[in-house]
Parts: structure tokens; sequence; C-alpha cells
């Protein structure tokens, strides 16, 4: 591994001209694995739209309650998290194995920098397994295959997509990457997944200008009926695909919080 100033020139490289997504997230998040290049995009993605902080935050906070709801509702003990990001709060594994210390969670990214973070993910319980896989989202077939070192696909499998398929351009090919993934489930299995929305202009203009900086992997925004369209052929638990702020929150005192530009959902694969 190494940075732009490294002679070495084996191993992924850290690109600290241009911004990640995954480091921008962790700096919008609160974290400290980003660089000063990834701290000004997110400045500035945040000056532009100043509900983004908002956003990320919903974002991870519905994570933890869905890798919650599957270990204590469903019995889920198998999980697959694409696009997992740099270590944070409420890892997938720090989640499952404290209801169910027997849990086994794969992770996968495609960011040089979650490669060097990664064993901070990988600090499982004795009694489950922790994995990561270096891999492109665009390539599933790779990722079912090392996945299936940790993880028996003959058993459920709670797969989460979360905040990874706006950074695949084309729609299209977004689904097949979440059918080609799901086909290979067993029957009761689930699909967690959250993206970006064009419900809030403001977010969606500060994303066409974060889009065009210099290197930039373009994210972008669905529409709530594209994100529920990645469901097609599951079972969508209630209350279906929703801003993620107020995704099955429980009984609250003054009514839901304000909707974020993110939408997700949770799925039953019944079939
Ligand atoms: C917006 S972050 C979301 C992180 C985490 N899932 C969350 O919601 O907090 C998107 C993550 O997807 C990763 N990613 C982007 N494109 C990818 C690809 N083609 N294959 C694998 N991972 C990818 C990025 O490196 C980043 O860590």
């Amino acid at each position: 591994m190494r940075d732009d100033s490294s002679p070495d020139q084996s191993g992924p490289r850290i690109n600290t001209s241009v911004h990640h997504s995954a480091r921008v997230w962790n700096y919008l998040l609160g974290g400290k694995d980003n660089y000063e290049v990834d701290r000004v995009a997110g400045d500035r993605l945040a000056a532009a739209f100043p509900g983004m902080v908002a956003l990320t935050r919903n974002s991870r906070a519905f994570i933890g309650r869905v890798v919650r709801h599957l270990t204590e509702e469903e019995g889920i003990r198998q999980f697959l998290d694409i696009g997992t990001g740099l270590p944070t709060v409420d890892n997938t594994h720090e989640v499952a194995q404290g209801i169910a210390p027997e849990s086994r969670v794969v992770y996968v990214d495609n960011d040089p920098l979650v490669l060097v973070h990664a064993t901070a993910l990988l600090t499982s319980t004795p009694q489950g397994a922790c994995d990561y896989v270096h891999a492109d989202a665009r390539d599933p077939e790779r990722i079912l295959q090392e996945a299936a070192r940790t993880l028996d696909f003959s058993r459920p499998v709670g797969l989460m997509l979360m905040g990874i398929l706006g950074l695949v351009e084309d729609d299209d090919e977004a689904r097949s990457i979440v059918a080609r993934l799901t086909d290979a489930l067993a029957p009761g299995s689930f699909l967690g997944l959250n993206d970006g929305t064009t419900t809030d202009p403001a977010y969606v203009s500060a994303l066409s200008t974060y889009n065009k900086r210099p290197g930039a992997i373009p994210y972008t925004p669905r529409d709530p009926e594209q994100i529920a369209r990645y469901f097609d052929g599951l079972d969508l638990l209630e209350p279906g695909v929703v801003t993620v702020s107020q995704w099955r929150l429980g009984a609250l005192p003054f009514g839901l919080p304000d909707e974020v530009a993110c939408y997700g959902g949770l799925a039953r694969k019944t079939g």
C-alpha cells in the first residue's frame, strides 16, 4: 500500500490528490480517516447542501437498525456488506455480534484506504467470523465466490447495499448487480439497501457540482421509485421504501423526524 509520495509501486494506490467517496463519507460521519482533499470536497458539499451531514448520519443509523432487526427479529446470522466504507460507528459485525456473537460477516469495498483499515473490521468474536474482500461491486460473481470462504450461501444471508449503487452511474447496471447477487441467495435471505435520492433539489444541485470536481466518481441520486425497483421480486417489509430517517423507529413521543434525501428499505427473498 502506498500513497502518492511513496516510491513503492506495489499494491493498491491511495490517491490523495482527488477525493474518494469512502473518505468523504468518513469525514461527513465525523471520522478521521480522510485527507485534506476529502475534507474540502465534504465541506463544499455540506456548504451547498446543509442537510448533508444529517443525511449521512441518518443513513448510518438506518444501517444499524437494519442489522439489529435482521439479527434480533429474523434470526439472520450471516451478512454480506458491499460498499462497506471505512470503519465507523456501529459497523455491521459489531451490531450483529453484539446480539448474536456467532454472526459471520463479509465486508466488500474497492477503496484502497478501506483495505488499509480493514483490520478494524475484522475484530470478530471468537464464536463468529469476519472477512474482508477487496473487490468491485460490478463483479458480483467474484464477490460471491470469495465470500463463500466465510458464508454458507445455502443458508439465509443479509445482503447490504448501503450508499453504493449511486456510485454505479448506469441504473440498468445497478439493477443487474442487485439481481445477480440476490439470485445467489437462499430463500429467507434479505436485501437491505439505501441510496441518495432526487427528493431534495438542493441535494441534487450540490451533487452535480461535487461530481464535476476533478477525479470524482460521480454519485447519481435516484428517484424513490428507482430505489423501490431494486427490490423487485422480493417482499418488502413495512413501511416499504421510505426516507431512512423515518424507517422503523418504533414509538416516538414527538412524531417522525424530518425527511432526508436518502431512501431505503429491507426485503425478504421468499422463493
Ligand atoms: C457512500 S459510502 C457508503 C459506506 C457505507 N456503506 C455506509 O453507508 O455508511 C460508499 C462506499 O462504497 C464504496 N464503493 C464505491 N464504488 C464501489 C465499487 N464499484 N465496488 C465496491 N465498493 C465501492 C466506496 O469506496 C465507499 O466505501
